[in-house]
């Protein structure tokens, strides 16, 4: 296909539009609950805005900045944990779940922000940690002080196999054995995670219940959900047994193993339904996102309770965001999946998080970054999903890792090195200006460098630039809501001779229809949407030709990697 502009028309291929029937889903936005258009802006507290000179993001620091957010067309915001934390995981290791770290404010911060956001229309998610807690968490202290302790039950412990030796193979995430000796009381306990994230028993009624209060705690405030921390990891297989060891080693330098004893176990799904119901006790459609990193789509399902929806509403689809290449094929299976294969549920498609280096440093091809960029945030706005996205996306920020060790701040980036450097690199601070610390600071030191492109890329650069990622972004966002296709349209994949290029249609409840199509190829390509219609409207493209405002169908012209989206006449 790489020849397709040079052989002009000859080469165009013919999208059918009798291709792929995708599962219509017609819904009146009147009643549709909200999450179901939104935009979800991933927030991580200490990067976004510091309002007291600290270096460190705060909550005052986002309360500042919900004009800006509003005018950017953000329905929702989901804040990354602000809980009273010794910070080993930044937050992720919470030691008291009601309350508010000082580093970032106060409850009573908390209800400003809450009160602020309202205003605006702006919902507030907060990130539940379900699956662990602090190791300087009161309930831990308790559960290690002795084997009779009634706590002690709250958390795994198990003898070791043999003198030095843990009670089988498991592995952390973030490196090396999953048990950690504790000399106490000569047990050993378990974490998924960081040695100081012990992971709580699920299968002792009294932690579902202490947690669960703990939800309806941040529910009474007023909270319009959560999104669930590492949800799969919920339970382990009690049987113990040693995973598979598959071949080769990891970053770490640990052996390969299977996880099927650690991860995603069935009896999570009752926990969730219960949590599910409890939730919709509550008025004004709060939402349960969670954290599934799965390994297909029929995993993802199970999720929202299948055909039942009584599970999550929102369970994280990472078959698109982080499908490991920038490839046509695999990309348009993958949307057509999340709209064939989950019962009439609602996708969320999330491109970036915390946790992974930003998607234009994963997918860019160090030429066509931009194009790129803007290409995948037609993705992720035209397409019928929820729309998930992370701080500092809608200004292509970059991934600036540490350059050496003794740089790095997460821990899986020290035992990692050089083969795991962390996530600081996506964690950099927000870049709103020019000045001091890119805006985000008074402070010249802040906890994260800020990325060293601060000066050309930032908010304030970016809003002037009628080219730039933020207008872009801006103009997906607002047409999204604008658009009666795009807003509540159903969709239907268009299948493509052309490999490069992905299309799908909108259509809205009037029948008006909207085509988006994509090119994932660096060079030119000339597709047919034929079959949609003879000419259509533009109304947003991107790549370096621009668009008529009226174009043809039957040759549609897309620049590399260049995107259109255009209202059938
Ligand atoms: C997933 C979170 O996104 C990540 O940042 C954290 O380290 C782990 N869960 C453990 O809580
Ligand atoms: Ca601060």
């Amino acid at each position: 296909m790489k020849n397709s502009s040079a052989i002009g028309c000859l080469a165009c291929v013919l999208i059918w539009l009798s291709g792929v029937q995708a599962v219509a889903q017609s819904s009146k936005a009147s009643t549709d609950p909200w999450w179901k258009h939104a935009v979800i802006y991933e927030i991580y507290p200490r990067s976004f805005q510091d309002s007291n000179g600290d270096g460190i993001g705060d909550l005052n620091g986002i309360t500042q900045r919900l004009d800006y957010l509003k005018e950017l067309g953000v329905d929702a915001i989901w804040i990354a944990p602000i809980y009273p934390s010794p910070l080993v995981d930044f937050g992720y290791d919470i030691s008291d779940y009601q309350n508010i770290d000082p580093m970032y404010g106060t409850l009573a911060d908390f209800d400003r922000l809450m009160a602020e956001a309202k205003k605006r229309d702006i919902r507030v998610i907060m990130d539940a940690v379900l699956n662990h807690t602090s190791d300087k968490h009161p309930w831990f202290i308790e559960s290690a002080s002795s084997r009779t302790n009634p706590k002690r039950d709250w958390y795994i412990w198990r003898d070791g196999k043999g003198p030095g030796q843990p009670p089988n193979n498991w592995l952390s995430i973030f490196g090396h054995s999953a048990w950690e000796f504790s000399p106490q009381t000569n047990q050993y306990y378990y974490h998924c995670f960081y040695i100081q994230q012990p992971d709580l028993n699920w299968r002792n009624p009294q932690v579902e219940s202490a947690m669960f209060n703990m939800l309806r705690f941040w529910l009474e405030r007023g909270v319009a959900g959560f999104r669930l921390d590492a949800v799969p990891t919920l339970f382990e297989d009690p049987s113990l047994k040693d995973e598979k060891v598959l071949p080769g080693t990891d970053k770490f330098g640990d052996p390969n193993e299977s996880r099927v004893l650690q991860e995603n176990l069935p009896e999570v799904h009752g926990v969730i339904q219960r949590m599910r119901a409890m939730v919709d006790t509550y008025s004004g459609d709060r939402v349960l996102i969670g954290e599934t990193y799965l390994p297909n789509v029929e995993e993802l399902d199970k999720w929202y309770g299948g055909a039942k929806h009584n599970e999550l509403q929102l369970p994280m689809d990472m078959q698109v965001g982080f499908e490991p290449k920038l490839d046509a094929k695999e990309f348009r299976k993958r949307i057509n999946d999340a709209e064939t294969k989950i019962q009439g549920n609602q996708p969320l498609f999330v491109f970036d998080n915390h946790d992974n280096p930003r998607s234009a440093y994963r997918y860019g091809d160090g030429v066509h970054n931009k194009a790129i960029d803007k290409m995948l945030g037609t993705i992720l706005f035209a397409t019928r999903s929820t729309a998930l996205m992370y701080y500092g996306d809608e200004i292509e920020m970059p991934t600036t890792e540490p350059t050496s060790k003794e740089q790095v701040k997460d821990p899986e980036g020290i035992t990692g090195w050089p083969k795991e450097k962390g996530r600081d690199g996506e964690r950099t601070p927000m870049q709103w200006n020019s000045s001091t610390s890119a805006g985000f600071s008074t402070n010249p030191q802040t906890w994260l460098p800020v990325a060293p492109d601060y000066k050309q890329v930032n908010v304030e650069v970016e809003s002037r630039d009628p080219d730039s990622m933020l207008n872009w972004y801006k103009k997906l966002i607002a047409l999204r809501r604008s658009n009666p296709a795009l807003h509540d349209g159903n969709m239907t994949m268009l299948e493509s001779g052309n490999e490069q290029v992905v299309a799908w249609s909108r259509t809205a409840p009037d029948g008006k229809v909207v085509v988006v199509a994509c090119n994932f190829a660096p060079e030119p390509q000339v597709v047919s949407l034929q079959g949609a219609g003879k000419t259509a409207r533009t109304l947003a493209a991107s790549g370096r030709t621009a668009q008529k405002d009226t174009v043809s169908l039957n040759a549609l012209s897309l620049p590399p990697y260049g995107t259109i989206i255009a209202e059938v006449k």
